[in-house]
């Protein structure tokens, strides 16, 4: 569905600065439905990776095919028209609008696809009664918690059923338990919309969610580790990777693990 042939960003080297290359000749294949972790150390360049694939930003070099269209030589209002259409997004710091409730911010995606109003209530109920989000529901953000917020921000992402979601670090301002509700949400969504998902984040245990979590350091593909058998098998031998890419800044404690 989605496939990224020697993805390259080079950030600076204007005017005589020193350049860096975030993200560096990386390949990458999604298939539909699928749930993509990516691990990485900070500054490896997970979050560049994301933006280019989400076409947020253009790569240096290196191609991007989706569905058969190659997404680089789209023009801006062109990639603008795809992102609406076919991919949703999800942010660590939420990004809803504080003029509107929780349910309107849903409707977003689908105002600006000039869906039938009827259609889009409809939807986004059923998706907040999937969630248990009926409490918070008419709450405008700030009288709403973190997870009734992260909640609204997933259903936002999926209410136009897109083909791929792309979350970044969508867990990190979470605590344990508002981080299982929102990753059962996603799930619960995937399944609805059957959307791929890609999701860079920091823990093993979110990311034992997903069936396979490719880590990158430098920008490239250092491994892919593939879930098959228990969750907890693959949660061990994530946590073998993560401890040997230097995982010293790794809670264990906090992820009940030790
Ligand atoms: N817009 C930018 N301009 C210049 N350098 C950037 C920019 N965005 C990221 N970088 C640099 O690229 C590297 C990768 O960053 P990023 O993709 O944010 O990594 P991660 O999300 O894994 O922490 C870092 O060294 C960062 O400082
Ligand atoms: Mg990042």
């Amino acid at each position: 569905m989605l496939e990224a042939r020697f993805l390259t960003k080079i950030y600076g080297g204007e005017g005589g600065m020193p350049s860096h290359r975030a993200v560096n000749g990386f390949h990458l294949s999604i298939h539909p439905g699928e749930w993509v972790g990516v691990m990485g150390p900070s500054g490896s360049g997970k979050t560049s990776l994301l933006r280019i694939l989400g076409t947020l930003d253009l790569p240096t070099s290196g191609e991007l095919w989706f569905q058969g269209r190659e997404l680089t030589t789209l023009s801006s209002e062109e990639r603008a028209q795809f992102r609406r259409r076919h991919l949703g997004f999800i942010f660590q710091d939420f990004r809803l609008l504080e003029a509107l409730t929780l349910r309107e911010n849903t409707w977003l995606p689908l105002v600006l696809s000039r869906e039938d109003p009827a259609v889009m209530q409809e939807r986004s109920d059923t998706m907040a009664a999937a969630l248990g989000l009926d409490k918070g529901w008419h709450r405008y953000p700030r009288h709403a918690s973190g997870g009734e917020k992260q909640r609204a921000a997933a259903i936002r992402a999926m209410i136009h059923r897109p083909d791929l979601v792309l979350a970044d670090e969508p867990t990190g301002n979470l605590d344990s338990k508002a981080s299982r509700a929102l990753l059962s949400a996603l799930e619960t969504l995937r399944q609805q919309a059957n959307s791929a998902i890609l999701m860079v984040t920091h823990d093993p245990v979110a990311a034992s969610r997903c069936d396979r979590v490719l880590f990158i350091r430098d920008g490239a593909l250092m491994t892919e580790v593939r879930h098959g058998g228990k969750r907890q098998d693959f949660l061990r031998r994530l946590l073998t990777v993560v401890s040997a890419m230097g995982g010293e800044h790794l809670d264990l404690e906090g992820m009940g693990l030790s």
